[in-house]
């Protein structure tokens, strides 16, 4: 366990406030009563076959019936063997055909305050154009399509356009670099770029397709360009015989295309994470599995209720966009609110002008932004009727118990449950969380497991801890929404997941049970930090570091801060014998360069030396107590060279 994890502990574990849900929720909860969360869970671990055939068959359109359930070979899982779905159908047609078709299926907000509402009819009409646009462009079944746009109605119609033929989807986050683009497209062989002109920033623009043609020129494998135009950039470049128009090729297509029966097992998407080295990992999910869980899990933990607006502020970049702006929301029919800029533009107060707007019931966030929102003042919340909110749900890193309650009381008027969901881009949808008419939350706690979750804590030998004991959190079971893999990487997906303890998932994360069966997560295992919610590893950052020319070693940890949860700590060996703020502003511009602007080290630290242990390993825990301003402590009798340590703390001071 690292020592910012045990700091963690100590805190969240004086954390002794208990917030019944309000008794008013249960009347038409999805999940009502202690009895039916009781009932579901247990029969999903003891019956996990018949409870998951039951809920496939109700919850998901087949073309053709599954056999098995569940064919479990750890560390491979198959589920509902042999079964023809798809899941732009379960999004789109299901619905339709269940007489939703007139429904709003995204309520759309540009950051220049354009709005578009789609139906499910509309949705369906757009994304059977834009699959047919990327038939006609040569896109097979199995091809991947790296998908780089702004938060536009296009993104959701690109990915379920994919999911309509069969392709596969790799949506890369509109803030990474041409580097970045150019790793992924390289590691999936992408064949297919979609993009736009820009991107709106607070009222500035960004040219996306720019940083796509310096992608593409390290993109061998890419054919073929589609490009939605969005800011109307007058010089955005267009490569003959490449690039193409979204409206040249998508709006005059036909407006009806079949959905693709797919077999269950077959890829619906990749989406890229990091990890503990520095390679982004192609984490792949598939269609069946994936769907049913983005579907249930959102039922489940959002309450998911007729009338709701429902409102998700990730972006479709991330996992949590995929399950719970996409996936989720759209196969459960649900109305979401989609909003493509940032939460500061042109005031701090936009998120709740956009609740009061819309009238949003169900809002779903991350506590960076929640930390952000604390800081800018509570005046922009205030002058805003937010009545309309009766769930709010946070993701992304654990929310300490100050923010918790901020929200429950500015934002939520102390009314609103609040479920604290934990999961992760692999598990592909929420695993554990408050079930809102039933839970009686702790702030700072994600509570308890969902139905088909099975969690245990185990040591570095990989046996069980008894509760109230931190330790590391694997899972025990296969459960339908779970990764199938990492892309073209099988050694990897082996040993970053299952060789602790053979058949049981590792999460990479610390975690505690408590007493009342309250799961309390306690940080990373590895050498991986969450800035505003987001993974990103030390080595990568350290890998950019070092191509830079003028630096010899990197050694990059995270530090606590106020907003992001972590920042990014740098300390670097470097050839210049007078380093100085023109080398640091250098350094930040090259690493954004190289990852994108999120990677930027707020801290860069020139220094003579990077303190080892004898084997040469980075004593990152020296690093993160410096980092910190907290004085090093703990055990440096492995220590290279002492003298080391003297020179940063000397530094510091
Ligand atoms: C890691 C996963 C899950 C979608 C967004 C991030 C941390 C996530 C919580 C939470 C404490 C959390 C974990 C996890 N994390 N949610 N509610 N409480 N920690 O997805 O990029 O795959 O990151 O985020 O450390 O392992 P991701």
């Amino acid at each position: 366990m690292t020592d910012t994890a045990a700091g963690q502990v100590d805190h969240v574990l004086a954390e002794d406030r208990l917030f019944p849900p309000p008794a008013s929720f249960a009347e038409n909860a999805v999940v009502a009563t202690q009895q039916q969360y009781d009932e579901m869970y247990a029969r999903a671990r003891d019956d996990r076959d018949a409870f998951w055939k039951e809920q496939a068959l109700e919850h998901l359109h087949w073309f053709e019936p599954f056999g098995d359930v569940c064919q479990w070979d750890a560390p491979h899982a198959k589920w509902f063997v042999g079964g023809k779905t798809n899941a732009s159908y379960n999004c789109l047609d299901r619905n339709i055909d269940q007489g939703r078709g007139d429904r709003a299926a995204i309520i759309w907000e540009g950051e220049p305050g354009d709005t578009r509402t789609l139906t499910y009819n509309e949705l369906k009409s757009e994304v059977c154009k834009c699959a047919a646009a990327l038939r006609q462009l040569g896109v097979q079944q199995g091809d991947v399509v790296s998908i780089y746009m702004p938060m536009t109605p296009e993104l959701v119609i690109a990915m379920l356009a994919c999911a309509r033929i069969g392709a596969i989807h790799s949506v890369i986050f509109a803030g990474f670099s041409a580097e970045s683009i150019a790793d992924r497209n390289h590691d999936a062989s992408a064949k297919l770029v979609i993009t736009s002109d820009g991107l709106y920033r607070r009222g500035k623009v960004l040219p996306l397709k720019k940083t796509v043609d310096e992608a593409l020129e390290k993109s061998p494998t890419v054919e073929k360009c589609l490009v939605l135009r969005r800011t109307g950039e007058k010089d955005t470049p267009m490569t003959k015989g490449r690039d193409v128009w979204w409206h040249d090729v998508v709006d005059s297509q036909s407006d009806d295309f079949p959905a693709e029966p797919l077999d269950s097992e077959t890829t619906l998407f990749i989406l890229y994470t990091s990890g503990s080295t520095g390679k982004p990992k192609g984490i792949r999910h598939t269609t069946a599995g994936y769907n049913l869980w983005a579907k249930r899990t959102f039922q489940w933990v959002f309450d998911h209720r007729d009338d709701d607006i429902y409102w998700c502020t990730a972006d479709c970049g991330w996992i949590t966009g995929h399950s719970y702006i996409v996936y989720g929301p759209l196969s459960a029919g649900a109305t979401c609110l989609m909003y493509e800029g940032a939460p500061n533009y042109p005031a701090e107060d936009r998120f709740w002008d956009l609740v009061e707007k819309y009238k949003v019931t169900v809002l779903y966030t991350a506590p960076t932004a929640i930390r952000a929102f604390i800081k800018w003042g509570d005046e922009h919340v205030e002058k805003h009727d937010l009545s309309s909110l009766r769930l709010l749900g946070s993701v992304g890193e654990g929310i300490n118990p100050e923010a918790w309650m901020w929200y429950h009381k500015k934002i939520g008027g102390e009314k609103c449950p609040i479920v604290d969901t934990w999961w992760q881009t692999e598990t592909g949808g929420i695993m554990m969380s408050p079930l809102p008419a039933i839970t009686a939350t702790k702030p700072g706690s994600c509570t308890k497991p969902l139905p088909g979750v099975v969690p245990i804590i185990v040591d570095e030998t990989g046996a069980p801890v008894g509760k109230e004991h931190g330790g590391m959190l694997c899972i025990d079971q296969p459960w339908p929404g779970m990764l199938r893999g990492v892309w073209g990487d099988e050694q990897r997906f082996i040993e970053t997941y299952w060789s602790l303890v053979k058949g049981k998932y590792l999460t990479g994360d610390n975690a505690r049970c408590d007493s009342d069966g309250y799961y309390w997560i306690m940080g990373r295992i590895d050498d991986v930090i969450n800035v505003s919610g987001h993974r990103l590893s030390t080595i990568e950052v350290e890998s950019a570091l070092v191509s830079h020319e003028s630096v010899c070693e990197a050694a990059v940890v995270g530090r606590p801060d106020d907003i992001k949860g972590q920042a990014i700590a740098a300390f670097v060996t470097v050839t210049d014998p007078n380093p100085g703020e023109e080398l640091r502003q250098a350094l930040r511009q090259h690493v954004r360069k190289q990852i994108g602007a999120l990677a930027q080290p707020d801290d860069i630290r020139f220094t003579a030396a990077v303190p080892k242990t004898r084997s040469g390993k980075i004593m990152r825990r020296l690093l993160r107590d410096i980092a910190a301003g907290h004085e090093a402590v703990g055990d440096t009798s492995t220590l290279e060279d002492y003298t080391v340590l003297a020179k940063l703390r000397e530094q510091d001071a």
